[in-house]
């Protein structure tokens, strides 16, 4: 099967949804990427993955690490790195070096990066230079330090307007794709209609061209999620269980058995 391409799914805005989900490593990536449309490789690695407080602190080194362990890892989704905080806001050509540096170093096709007016020009300034971008508008984490918390946007006038005005820019500032994420319903679907490129929400709507999910969440890893995430397994029990089984069978001596160990030939 060979890859899909990123003009193939910016061309399927208002057809068959595309199917996200975020990947870190490259097992992961082997099983996610034949029901998936586009793996993210997303700074969410900061909770997920390095059990930091927010996506602050992730490194470009980082992302690299995992978005070439996602790419070896899959031969049929698009793959697209977040741009971690502080390499790409200063400047288009902050963005470029290290965007075309996450290409290279990954393999990846595509990045992604939040933000909207204030960073169309970044996105026009890469997508013309051979850089497919994904945007990411709304609830943007790496401003958790500004919005103050993690809490849905856009529940007045003055938000909501300002979420579409950030949508329609970057989309006519040429992303293929917008993640909407953390959005009244309401605006999620005023910004689906006024964008050319398909849009993909989490905590967004359904009627968003597709949807994302951080996998961890979607797999039940984690005791508390937010309202958005739909549990489709509870991971985490059964990790907790088979480790508990795994320790009384050690302390018992019920493991290893015959079955599980060498012996030279008589
Ligand atoms: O980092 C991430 O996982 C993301 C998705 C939730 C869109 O940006
Ligand atoms: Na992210």
């Amino acid at each position: 099967m060979k890859r899909l391409t990123v003009p193939a799914l910016q061309a399927r805005k208002g057809g068959e949804a595309i199917v996200m989900l975020t990947a870190y490593t490259a097992r992961m990536a082997q099983l996610l990427d034949p029901h998936c449309d586009l793996l993210l490789v997303g700074d969410s690695l900061a909770q997920v993955i390095y059990g930091l407080p927010s996506t602050i602190p992730v490194t470009l080194e980082m992302m690299c690490a995992h978005g070439a362990a996602v790419v070896r890892g899959s031969y049929h989704s698009v793959v697209a790195v977040d741009m971690p905080f502080g390499t790409y806001e200063a400047s288009p050509q902050q963005a470029f070096e290290n965007a075309s540096r996450v290409l290279k170093e990954t393999g990846a096709a595509a990045v992604k990066l939040e933000g909207g007016e204030a960073m169309a020009e970044t996105v026009e300034f890469l997508v013309k230079r051979g850089i497919p971008v994904i945007g990411h508008v709304g609830l943007t984490p790496q401003a958790v330090n500004v919005l103050g918390g993690y809490r849905a946007r856009g529940r007045d006038d003055n938000e909501a307007d300002k979420i579409l005005a950030d949508a329609k820019a970057v989309a006519e500032a040429g992303c293929f794709a917008l993640v909407l994420e953390g959005v009244m319903e309401e605006i999620a679907i005023e910004a689906t209609k006024a964008v050319a490129c398909p849009t993909i929400g989490i905590g967004a709507s359904a009627d968003c061209d597709g949807q994302v999910l951080v996998t961890d969440d979607m797999l039940g890893m984690f005791e508390r999620t937010p309202r958005f995430v739909k549990r489709y397994d509870d991971l985490a029990t059964r990790v907790s269980e088979a480790a508990a089984a795994y320790a009384a069978e050690v302390r018992s001596r019920a493991f290893p058995t015959a079955e599980q160990t060498y012996h030279r030939a008589k």
